[in-house]
């Protein structure tokens, strides 16, 4: 039987014998004490090797094993102010399971260096705290919408259209054809709201996004959903609760992580719902006043959010965006067709777009004229279409960038760190 470390550092195992199996974190000697502290998933415990209170070999292998050496500890569990957790193990016997290399990272390195050892750097501890937090992210998400009577559903990778736009698509040789990864699993999704009602999903989408910028990947994860009956309105919120929801969970049970990453928590005790709603046209109007060049009709840019973002301490949307800077799905606002029933959530402290959604056309007539004012042919998108023939329905849905959702409940300055193995123009490696 093998104890977790979280188990050992606790005051009631002091005075009891534990075993457990890890890796070296860290380690030093002092003539004949060798201190060792280790770590496993759940933290970090030194275990305190004296020469009389093990065997000559064990004692040997204690001196030997390097960084990262997996092994297994054994011995009796004392607390001590001086150890890194207030508990430490007085070893009785050590084992080495497997001596490490001298390992490649050390204190200070280059970015670069990290990335390229990418499969040992998600050992650190900021990383493993990072995962953590990733984590119940994507735990928040599932809990929540299942929660609300969502139906998990799995759409395709290869897809032969395009959502959002044919610029940054990705294409793939398909047995002498192209094919396509996709850019959003949403109007699989929306075909399954006819018998399901709500649906969501979380899955990989593909840009080809040649903008290098801090908040963009090749591949991120994304959590989409989608339901039947529901308006714009409906639909913020839906996901302003949610967001909620992830955040509080976030802080409820990643303190630990939290605090290794110095994320300041009273900034995210703030994201509490309802969250702000701006239109688009006063969103214009406030990057005037605080000196940003942006005119009516122009996409907000990662810049644009971030210093709009700074000036709040939660999300806020931003809706009804011009018809010309959305893809043709969005339905045009009755009240005034020249804006689309849509929003955006843009997360605080400069972090920017997390969500995309809004309303769908579901008028038929509707649809055709925005797909052929895009230069999109009907026939490819004949089972899009047939959705609008066949009992349409008012629905709406959402797309959250669940990397960069956690970049930002993480208070991570770059969305690269957000995930084990971040896809960009430049690296497809490890
Ligand atoms: O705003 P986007 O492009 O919207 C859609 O794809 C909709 N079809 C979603 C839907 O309604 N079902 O993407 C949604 C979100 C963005 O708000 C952003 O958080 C994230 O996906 N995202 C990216 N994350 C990382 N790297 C990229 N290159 C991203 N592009 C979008
Ligand atoms: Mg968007």
């Amino acid at each position: 039987m093998y104890q977790r470390i979280e188990e050992v550092n606790s005051e009631d195992s002091v005075g009891k014998k534990v075993k457990v199996r890890g890796w070296i974190y860290r380690k030093r000697r002092s003539g004949k004490i060798v201190f060792i502290i280790v770590r496993d998933s759940t933290g970090i415990v030194q275990s305190i090797v004296e020469k009389n209170s093990v065997s000559n070999d064990d004692f040997k292998s204690a001196v030997k094993a390097g960084i990262e050496s997996s092994v297994i500890v054994e011995g009796i569990v004392e607390k001590d102010e001086r150890s890194p957790t207030g508990y430490e193990i007085k070893t009785t016997s050590f084992n080495v399971v497997s001596y490490a290399e001298p390992f490649p990272i050390t204190e200070y390195q280059s970015d670069e260096l990290l990335m390229n050892l990418r499969h040992l750097w998600l050992r650190s501890r900021k990383m493993t705290a990072i995962m953590k937090i990733r984590d119940t992210v994507f735990k928040g998400f599932h809990e929540f919408l299942r929660g609300e009577g969502f139906y998990e559903v799995h759409c395709p990778m290869f897809v032969s259209t395009a959502v959002e736009g044919g610029s940054t698509l990705f294409e793939v040789p398909y047995f002498g054809r192209k094919v396509y990864l996709t850019q959003s699993s949403q109007f699989y999704l929306e075909t399954m709201i006819f018998s399901l009602e709500k649906v969501y999903t979380v899955a990989p989408s593909f840009r080809a996004e040649k903008s290098r910028t801090r908040r963009h990947l090749t591949e991120y994860w994304h959590g989409e959903a989608e339901a039947a009956w529901f308006s714009n309105e409906d639909m913020m919120k839906l996901e302003e609760r949610m967001i909620e929801h992830i955040v509080e969970l976030v802080i409820r049970e990643r303190k630990n992580e939290l605090d290794i990453l110095g994320r300041d928590v009273e900034s995210l005790k703030n994201v509490q719902a309802p969250f702000e709603r701006i239109r688009y046209d006063k969103i214009v109007d406030i990057a005037t006043e605080i000196g940003i060049d942006m005119e009516y009709g122009e996409d907000l840019g990662a810049d644009e959010e971030r210093e709009i973002t700074k000036r709040f301490n939660a999300p806020v949307f931003i809706t009804h965006f011009p018809a010309e800077i959305k893809p043709f799905y969005h339905r045009p606002d009755p009240e005034n067709p020249s804006v689309v029933l849509c929003h955006d959530m843009l997360a605080p402290e400069g972090y920017g777009e997390i969500i995309g959604g809004g309303e769908r056309i579901y008028e038929i007539e509707v649809l055709r004229k925005r797909l052929a004012d895009e230069g999109w042919k009907e026939e490819d998108y004949y089972w899009y279409v047939d959705l609008r023939k066949y009992g349409s329905v008012p629905h709406a849905g959402f797309g959250l960038g669940m990397d960069r959702a956690v970049m930002w409940i993480a208070g991570l300055d770059h969305i690269k760190y957000a995930i084990p193995y971040p896809r960009t123009i430049r690296r497809v490696t490890p």
